[in-house]
């Protein structure tokens, strides 16, 4: 078993009868002891309703208190508040867990229950809580700790997590919970991907991780190298990978599960640059480490098919990532270059730092083969999305309104939020160029919408979104239910999208 595997099960003991290290109790806000615990608190000896009644713990989200009842059964009690109850959605209950599971870790305890005050639970469903506790669990819980040789502050990965529900719910939770854990495996190997350093996760590193999945699965796969790509005309995607002595990589993923083999897939594109330097046009040195995470869009997209394998929804997908460093060389590509893409369009570079729309161009004129139902490519393109949206948001663009409000939904399902930004046919202006038929680069406004727009000008004949996750694919800051580093966004996202099509 990998590091930072987590094994889930459904319980329905009592809560005073569980035999656990850290019981975590879910609750709303509220100045009263919710009924449903008034039996762990008489075998707490009154210390949940001291938290509560004496004003420390009021229930918001994100608070915890922790309580250590004398007769040591559980050892100890951890009151994790989830806001207003009537505002508890299953995004506030996956939080609620990540939390209780990030201070499992602190207190370096192996496993941990997790219940849900009845009163909190405002009419999530016992699958949909037994789904995201798993997932929270999962990332919460997570740490990187593979390349220290030393670690003083070292702590046992937390291995086991349990959710305690009413005997009446346990079916339905242990349904939800199976899924749970497929997705949580998701964003471990995204998550795992998205942290090893650039001089680990190459793109050949990346096409070696596909291949271990598909043998793992049953997935097609086929890898173009850079000879490959040549023949097969992917001038965008070989003009950024002319700068490094890496070798390039085309990666197609194939998962075939809707029964019939020419049911029209859903095709997911990531954003594979596993370093982002900014070529010739090279970035300033601040956070540039932070460039190891241009990769994040493939690491969704190879998390997305490890949740495929497990759970084999009725669906067929094909997943594409172009993968290449974007180094300066004496080989690299100049600003002013012009290339000609695997489209047939040719493009002007006017900056070499908008790499990644020049490596996806490709990718979605690849994608025109499967004849896809629907295109979605998850991408760190733009730093201008951080100053639209923060790190709460991915940036959401397209072509098609149906898709983009069923992405949108399976994000708000999913808590990797999307918010819309316009297409609309002023800002294509933004891309002309004098010479060739398009310029990789608009100047200083709408700089994340005019790489929606390049995008959209080699999307042909398809129903397409694109996702700009350069804000959420990894944060600076530790939160309270999320260490610092990478999110793995986009696996729950894709995976939620899929799933439900696949029901449909
Ligand atoms: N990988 C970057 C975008 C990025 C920025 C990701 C910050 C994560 C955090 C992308 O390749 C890039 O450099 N974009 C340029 C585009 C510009 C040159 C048009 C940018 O955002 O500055
Ligand atoms: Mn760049
Ligand atoms: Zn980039």
């Amino acid at each position: 078993m990998s590091a930072n595997t987590i094994t889930s099960a459904v319980a329905t003991a009592a809560l005073p009868e569980i035999d656990t290290p850290l019981l975590a109790v879910a609750l709303a806000q509220g100045t009263d002891v919710p009924a449903s615990l008034a039996a762990l608190d008489k075998a707490a000896g009154g210390l949940v309703a001291r938290a509560i009644t004496s004003g420390d713990f009021k229930g918001k989200r994100d608070e915890t208190s922790l309580l250590y009842p004398p007769a040591g059964k559980p050892q100890r009690i951890l009151l994790v508040g989830v806001g207003k109850a009537s505002e508890v959605t299953r995004n506030a209950m996956r939080r609620a867990a990540a939390v209780a599971a990030r201070r499992a870790r602190a207190l370096g305890a192996t496993r941990f229950h997790f219940a849900v005050a009845t009163e909190a639970r405002n009419a999530v469903s016992a699958s949909d809580l037994g789904q995201v506790v798993v997932e929270g669990a999962g990332q919460g819980a997570w740490a990187f700790t593979e390349l220290k040789r030393t670690n003083e502050d070292a702590k046992p990965d937390v291995e086991a997590v349990t959710i305690v529900v009413a005997a009446a719910e346990a079916k339905e939770t242990e349904a939800g919970r199976r899924i749970g854990d497929a997705v949580a495996a998701g964003h471990r190997l995204a998550r795992y991907l998205q942290v090893q350093p650039g001089n680990v996760c190459t793109p050949s590193y990346l096409a070696d991780q596909a291949r271990q999945l598909a043998q793992r699965h049953g997935f097609g796969i086929t890898v173009l190298d850079r000879a490959a790509m040549k023949a097969e005309g992917m001038g965008a995607l070989l003009a950024v990978a002319q700068g490094t002595q890496e070798e390039p990589r085309f990666i197609v993923l194939e998962y075939q599960g809707a029964g019939v083999a020419d049911a029209a897939p859903i095709a997911l594109i990531g954003k594979g640059i596993t370093f982002d330097s900014g070529g010739i046009s090279i970035k300033p040195a601040q956070s540039m480490e932070d460039m190891k995470y241009d990769m994040s869009g493939a690491a969704a997209v190879l998390g997305a098919f490890e949740v495929l394998g497990a759970l084999r929804p009725k669906a067929n997908v094909v997943g594409l990532i172009p993968a290449t460093e974007n180094l300066p060389s004496g080989t690299a590509v100049k600003p002013g270059d012009v290339v000609k893409s695997h489209l047939g369009k040719t493009i002007e570079i006017i900056n070499t730092d908008a790499e990644g729309r020049l490596i996806l161009c490709d990718a979605l004129s690849y994608a025109r083969r499967f004849k896809p139902a629907a295109v979605i490519d998850a991408a760190t393109l733009t730093g201008a999305v951080v100053v639209a949206l923060g790190h709460v948001a991915i940036g959401e663009m397209g072509n098609d309104d149906a898709l983009l409000a069923e992405v949108r939904e399976a994000g708000e399902r999913a808590g990797e939020r999307c918010w819309p930004l316009p297409l609309w046919d002023e800002y294509r202006e933004l891309l002309k160029s004098d010479i060739a038929d398009v310029k990789n680069s608009g100047g200083r406004g709408a700089g994340s919408i005019a790489g929606g727009w390049f995008l959209r000008e080699f999307v042909d004949g398809f129903a397409w979104v694109h996702l700009d996750i350069a804000g959420t694919a990894y944060t600076e800051n530790e939160a309270p239910h999320q260490p610092k580093g990478p999110t793995a966004v986009g696996v729950r996202l894709f995976s939620e999208f899929i799933l439900k099509r696949a029901a449909a």
